[in-house]
């Protein structure tokens, strides 16, 4: 369980986000969503210990982690998967995921686990990383992060920039991710359509702060949307 408690942090003198809470439970979806710039991002650094709060504190399975660096947060269960579909450019597919497998006994189970998630990933596993389409290079970093065996998955718009067919893959992953029911999954998304209907519970930031929140499910998303006003 990752949980937010009255966090505010932004940059320098500048604070961008105003007091959040939020709790990420095992073997749950908790979206986030929000217009471009309303600091969604900036709340997941802060959860992954990328910036530190100056109020407010991140707990990792009842520890507090506030003070803990993001190599930390790793170890104990915490995965991130940035905005913008990341890779090692220059490596092939095979070998990001290997960079990361080769650090824990269980790696090389765990990439075949997750190249079974993510089928389309490995028939290009010899290809270079920057070459591959942004919808694979994103597969790729989730495929990644998952070879670390997360408590709590961490994903900043994986499916933004990507094309239709990719983005339901990438969305039947996350669903699949979910029903697996031990790991919790932070989603910062979009496409409220998507994201509220496979929340346990969702919540909207605008300008930093919560402005909804709620039960998810596809009952929910008319209503999101309409608060969005989208
Ligand atoms: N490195 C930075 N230095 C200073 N200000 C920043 C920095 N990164 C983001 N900001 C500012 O913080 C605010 C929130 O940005 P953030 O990236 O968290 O938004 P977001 O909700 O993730 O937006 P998007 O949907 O476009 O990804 C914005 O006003 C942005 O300009
Ligand atoms: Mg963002």
């Amino acid at each position: 369980m990752l949980e937010l408690c009255d966090v505010h942090v932004g940059y320098g003198r500048t604070t961008v986000v105003h007091g959040v809470d939020l709790a990420v439970p095992a073997g749950g979806v908790t979206a986030v969503m929000g217009h471009n710039g309303a600091g969604k991002t900036t709340l997941l650094r802060c959860a992954v210990g990328l910036l530190r709060p100056t109020r407010g504190s991140v707990r990792l399975d009842g520890e507090d982690v506030t003070r803990l660096p993001p190599h930390a947060r790793v170890r104990r269960g915490l995965a991130y998967v940035p905005q913008g579909q990341q890779a090692f450019g220059t490596l092939t597919a095979r070998e990001n995921l290997q960079l990361v497998a080769a650090l824990r006994r269980d790696g090389a189970r765990r990439a075949a686990e997750a190249l079974d998630l993510f089928p389309a990933l490995a028939a290009v596993l010899g290809r270079r990383a920057g070459l591959l389409s942004g919808g694979q290079r994103q597969q790729l970093a989730i495929a990644r992060a998952l070879i670390t065996g997360p408590r709590v998955l961490i994903l900043d718009e994986p499916t933004e920039g990507i094309q239709p067919s990719v983005v339901a893959e990438i969305e039947a992953a996350i669903l699949e991710l979910a029903a697996g029911g031990e790991m919790g999954v932070l989603l910062v998304e979009q496409h409220v359509r998507f994201a509220v209907a496979a929340a346990d519970t969702y919540a909207v930031l605008a300008s930093g702060r919560l402005t909804q929140s709620g039960d998810g499910g596809a009952g929910a998303a008319d209503r999101v949307r309409t608060a969005m006003a989208i």
